[in-house]
């Protein structure tokens, strides 16, 4: 039977959100609607990611739970980068597997519904040099802050990352298609849009580069902010990082990975950046930009991680002073060169390092957060808070600012930052005063 509903249950990055939703737009499109919370559906795909930890187990073991409760089962679609990476061993390894459907392949999920739904068992995790970009409809659904992916894929092969093999080589969208799409998701209601790529400071189209592309979409009408996720430090262009002084639209806010404070480290990583280099584009971040917040991503436990390696990664968190960072254990990912290197480091030891980075990190955070006290600033409301009457809305700063309002999602409103803890602050409404 041709399934009616659906339902996309989206894991890991953003850009598996943005591709969650364009999935659900296409779905849309055949006919089928998304089925209401709690309710079951006649679809239901799996958007799964294998970055870390034991990815491909908790895939089936989630697909397992798809079961209902008097045994039958909804049409099952595997997808993401799981999906990619298993391939037709998924459907040999979960009968309850109906579909598996790489990220660069969901354009033919309609089709490949249609043929599980005829018996078969479609496979595709091709990388064509078609767009899937193309086959999905116009967007009229958004969220007050909006998510676009304008790159995708990677060609840097970190040694301990799967990306380059999942999401495949790097690839940018095409200028013109990116436009299009910002002024869509504005008429239907976006007010700041994140552009996103695996390396999305890598987008280029021709002889234009991401600053261009941002200042393009700054002349939008009824497009307040722009954001932009995530960059690769050896792609920050000074063209970049000037736009950053330059257009008020672009919000001061940076995610710069660096993985690791120890250049030995890196250069196993190849990283194909160094500390010295990193800190040298932070510095011309901030003079461009004095109140950047800095946003980074760590991992600890690389193997071969000397206890000194480790200090130089707490040294480069002082130095920088994050404003927000994310900490991963290492975790060896099947294929990739550091899977197979010496000198894996014990769980113990990776439980220590990342106990007291995140509290070297939190200490940043909340110092970052304190600095903003007293501040007038604008902040973009999102949604309901917890308590009647409180709304939660984004500072340019990208803090979660809780707020007693009557605003709706989608409003920009004046306050005054308040209290603040390590991972949000209180905000007041700002009357406007008449002139
Ligand atoms: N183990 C732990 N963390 C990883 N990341 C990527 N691959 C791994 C891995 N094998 C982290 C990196 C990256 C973030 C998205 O996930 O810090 O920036
Ligand atoms: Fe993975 Fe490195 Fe590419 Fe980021 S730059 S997606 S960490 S290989």
């Amino acid at each position: 039977m041709t399934p009616k509903t659906f339902k996309i249950k989206s894991f890991g990055c953003q850009m598996n959100v943005y591709d969650g939703e364009r999935m659900a737009e296409l779905l849309s499109a055949q006919g089928m609607s998304a089925a209401g919370d709690g309710d079951e559906a006649d679809l239901v795909v799996l958007n799964t990611c294998h970055i870390r930890e034991k990815a491909a187990e908790k895939a089936y073991s989630d697909v397992g739970r798809l079961r209902r409760d008097d045994g039958s089962k909804p049409l099952v679609a595997l997808a993401g980068c799981v999906a990619q990476a298993e391939g037709a061993e998924a459907k040999r390894r979960s009968p309850m597997i109906d579909i598996v459907v790489g990220p660069q392949a969901y354009h033919r999920l309609p089709d490949m519904v249609a043929e599980a739904v005829r018996g078969a068992r479609p496979v595709d995790t091709d990388m064509p040099a078609i767009s899937k970009f193309d086959a999905f409809p116009q967007r009229r659904r958004a969220n007050p802050s909006s998510f676009l992916t304008v790159q995708e894929g990677c060609d840097k092969f970190c040694t301990y990352c799967v990306v380059p093999y999942t999401r495949g080589a790097e690839i940018s969208r095409p200028w013109s298609d990116i436009v299009a799409e910002a002024h869509a998701l504005v008429d239907a209601g976006a007010r700041e849009i994140v552009l996103l790529g695996q390396n999305v400071n890598a987008w280029t189209d021709g002889d234009r580069g991401l600053a261009d592309l941002i200042r393009a979409l700054a002349a939008i009408d009824g497009l307040e902010r722009i954001r932009y996720t995530t960059s690769h430090p050896v792609n920050m262009s000074d063209e970049l990082v000037a736009a950053h002084g330059e257009v008020g639209k672009l919000m001061p806010y940076l995610h710069l990975p660096v993985q690791s404070g120890s250049n030995g480290i890196l250069k196993a990583m190849n990283r194909s950046h160094t500390v010295e280099s990193y800190l040298a584009t932070i510095e011309k971040m901030r003079r461009a930009r004095p109140d950047i917040a800095l946003s980074g991503d760590f991992i600890v436990g690389f193997p071969g991680e000397t206890e000194e390696d480790f200090e130089a990664t707490l040294q480069i968190v002082d130095a920088v002073r994050y404003a927000s960072a994310y900490s991963f254990k290492y975790s060896a990912r099947p294929g990739t060169p550091a899977a197979t290197m010496e000198d894996q480091i014990p769980s113990e030891i990776m439980n220590d390092r990342i106990h007291r980075l995140q509290e070297r990190i939190n200490t940043h955070q909340l110092a970052f957060n304190r600095s903003r006290i007293g501040v007038d600033t604008e902040i973009l409301i999102e949604r309901n808070g917890k308590n009647e009457g409180q709304m939660i809305g984004r500072s340019p700063w990208l803090q979660s600012v809780h707020v007693e309002t009557d605003a709706r999602p989608g409003e920009i409103i004046d306050v005054t930052l308040g209290a603040a803890g390590p991972n949000s602050m209180a905000g007041a409404v700002r009357e406007k005063v008449a002139a």
